[in-house]
């Protein structure tokens, strides 16, 4: 019986160690404009390469044509063509490409809209296509998909300094509430009035930290400080900074780690402890 105790939490401390060890695998060096992503680098959207990796290079698309990521961005075969298919937010599909050979011809939208997503170039698109707004913006008018009058959307900026963004389509006309998300790298102190038509309220992510786009209210915990191994933000941790007052955390998404990994001393100090104080009572 106490043979097994002793067995027992040794095994939970040696599971423990372990869990806290690939939790702290830093993640891989990436090229610029690269992201990591399940160990690997892949290049952003609208980015190509075929090394993305530190010491390869992901390229940006031309003229306004946009790639997703993943195999199709990133790979030993890939090409600026096969890559870039697609057309960036903001514009539409004129002339078709082949992944072959051409990548497509994409015209700007104009009136800050935009299709909803990235539109594929292996199909031509009319104006009306731009039945969306550009991140930051709500529509004022809805795009016109009557043969002979095609227009794309009217749309007005939300308050962009203030990084409200509105989410999904579909947007209501002339309502800022629809301005109900807080852009990337920041997050949300107040939530848009659907009565009062007032958007969202949004606060700046500290400095060296990031976010997602935010749409629920919530705290500066929703801002990830770039640099994996700093003190978690929260109320009580404002700023990006390392456990060390002498340590710089990360500048920079995929740079060079400032703060050092936690070390396993501690861990391990308290698992002797806990080892030795279940052999002295038993
Ligand atoms: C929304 O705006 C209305 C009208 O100004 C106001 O009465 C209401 O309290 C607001 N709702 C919230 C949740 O702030």
């Amino acid at each position: 019986m106490n043979k097994q105790l002793v067995i027992l939490s040794l095994l939970l401390i040696a599971s423990f160690t372990t869990a806290q060890g690939q939790q702290q695998q830093p993640p891989p060096k990436c090229a610029q404009n690269a992201s990591p992503q399940q160990g690997n680098c892949i290049c952003n959207p609208g980015y190509w390469g075929t090394n993305a990796n530190q010491g390869g290079s992901c390229t940006q698309c031309a003229s306004n044509t946009w790639s997703a990521p993943g195999t199709t961005n990133t790979g030993p075969s890939v090409t600026a063509v096969s890559a870039c298919q697609a057309c960036a937010l903001g514009y539409y599909v004129t002339v078709q490409g082949s992944s072959s050979s051409s990548s497509p011809t994409c015209t700007p939208c104009g009136t800050n809209s935009s299709p909803a997503q990235p539109q594929v170039g292996s199909s031509v698109q009319k104006v009306s296509s731009c039945n969306s707004c550009m991140p930051g913006y709500y529509m004022t008018s809805v795009a016109n998909a009557a043969v002979g009058s095609e227009a794309a959307a009217q749309c007005s900026a939300c308050d962009a300094s203030a990084g409200a963004t509105p989410s999904a389509p579909p947007q209501a006309v002339g309502d800022l509430s629809s301005c109900n998300a807080c852009q990337p790298g920041y997050f949300m102190t107040t939530a848009a009035n659907v009565s009062s038509k007032a958007a969202a309220v949004c606060s700046k992510c500290p400095s060296n930290s990031m976010s997602q786009q935010q749409t629920q209210v919530g705290d500066v915990s929703a801002c990830k400080c770039f640099d994996p191994f700093a003190l978690p933000l929260g109320t009580s941790q404002k700023t990006c900074a390392c456990k060390s007052s002498s340590e710089t955390p990360m500048q920079a998404p995929g740079g060079a780690t400032g703060c050092s990994a936690p070390s396993f001393g501690k861990i391990i100090s308290i698992s002797l402890g806990i080892i030795i104080s279940l052999i002295l009572y038993i």
